[in-house]
């Protein structure tokens, strides 16, 4: 393959880039989202994913679901796959299971859930739960959450990938005080994926844990990318500044997102939305170019000032 010098693969986008660099191994796929290598088997996934904390955790009327499914849908014409979960997120598992089959969208999705309970027996029980909320017979990714048991459940999760069950294994984490912790299951473990909080205004994994991921080969999925409300509430009656259009930005949301899976060492982002015209925004975010590390810099500085 010629080489493209750093310039080229920047306008062309990471997507673009990263299907060059891996070649034969692209999907077909919906044209134009950003998309990453997962390192541990090179499948590529869109930057932009769909966390499903808080907004589907309490849903049973058929009322509320009709706005996430509207949500999903939109997510998944416009080309998104990866659905983050729990079983600690209320109804959520279920709404996702029934949403997706529905939609008969399953082969599109990239299912993402966790084991968070403690003890062996209890972990697979839940894990065996998690197959029928979702109405799947095979879960892409299963973590760890908040490391709950770690040592236990890595070992079924690496049971359940043998048996072709479940296809990647991880870690997640939110609290800064757990990644010492953290850090050290990386360095200990092989694991396909990890998850962790990382924003322009929080930043530490950045530092940190997102390195040594990259170092370690394992694909990295981004928790709070908002910090809940809390950018939007940052920058409420601001204007972009006009070099965000530099990188395609035309939004708040496309901002704080193109920051994070700007990050050389990120492969997705999975911020929570449960409004199609959300899912529209954010998936802008997977489109076109991306910050570079000058642009990045800018991009921080601005939200240290406000
Ligand atoms: N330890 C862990 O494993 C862990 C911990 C935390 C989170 N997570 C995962 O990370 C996901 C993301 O976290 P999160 O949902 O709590 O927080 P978040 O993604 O930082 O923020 C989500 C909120 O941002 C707002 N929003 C989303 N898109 C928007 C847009 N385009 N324009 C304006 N506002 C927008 C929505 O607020 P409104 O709904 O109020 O409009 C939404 O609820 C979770 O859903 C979950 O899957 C994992």
């Amino acid at each position: 393959m010629a080489r493209i010098d750093r310039r080229t693969l920047l306008a062309m986008g990471a997507g673009a880039a990263a299907a060059m660099t891996m070649p034969g191994q692209m999907k077909a796929q919906p044209a134009g989202l950003i998309r990453k290598p997962i390192p541990s088997s090179g499948e590529t996934i869109p930057v932009v994913g769909l966390g499903t904390a808080r907004r589907y955790e309490s849903v049973t009327a058929d009322a509320d679901k009709a706005p996430l499914r509207e949500t999903v849908k939109r997510f998944s014409e416009l080309g998104g796959s990866v659905i983050d979960s729990s079983p600690t997120y209320g109804t959520a598992e279920e709404v996702v299971g029934e949403i997706v089959d529905g939609l008969g969208i399953r082969d599109r999705i990239f299912l993402a859930t966790k084991v968070s309970i403690a003890g062996r027996e209890a972990g697979v029980a839940q894990i065996e739960q998690s197959f029928k909320r979702l109405r799947t017979t095979k879960i892409d990714l299963i973590a760890v959450h908040n490391l709950r048991d770690t040592d236990v459940h890595l070992k079924t999760l690496r049971d359940l990938k043998a048996a072709g069950r479940i296809r990647y294994i991880g870690i997640t984490t939110s609290f800064e005080n757990q990644y010492e912790a953290f850090e050290a299951v990386m360095k200990r473990e092989t694991l396909d994926f990890i998850q962790v909080d990382y924003a322009l205004d929080n930043r530490n994994a950045g530092d940190r844990i997102l390195p040594l991921a990259k170092e370690r080969g394992m694909a990295v999925m981004i928790n709070l990318p908002f910090g809940r409300g809390r950018l939007f509430n940052a920058v409420q009656g601001r204007q972009l500044p006009d070099w965000a259009a530099e990188f395609d930005c035309k939004s708040w949301a496309q901002f704080f997102l193109k920051y994070i899976v700007s990050h050389e060492a990120v492969t997705c982002a999975a911020p929570g939305m449960a409004k199609a015209e959300y899912a529209t925004d954010n998936l802008g975010a997977a489109q076109g170019r991306l910050p570079d590390a000058a642009l990045r810099k800018r991009m921080e500085s601005f939200i240290d000032a406000v």
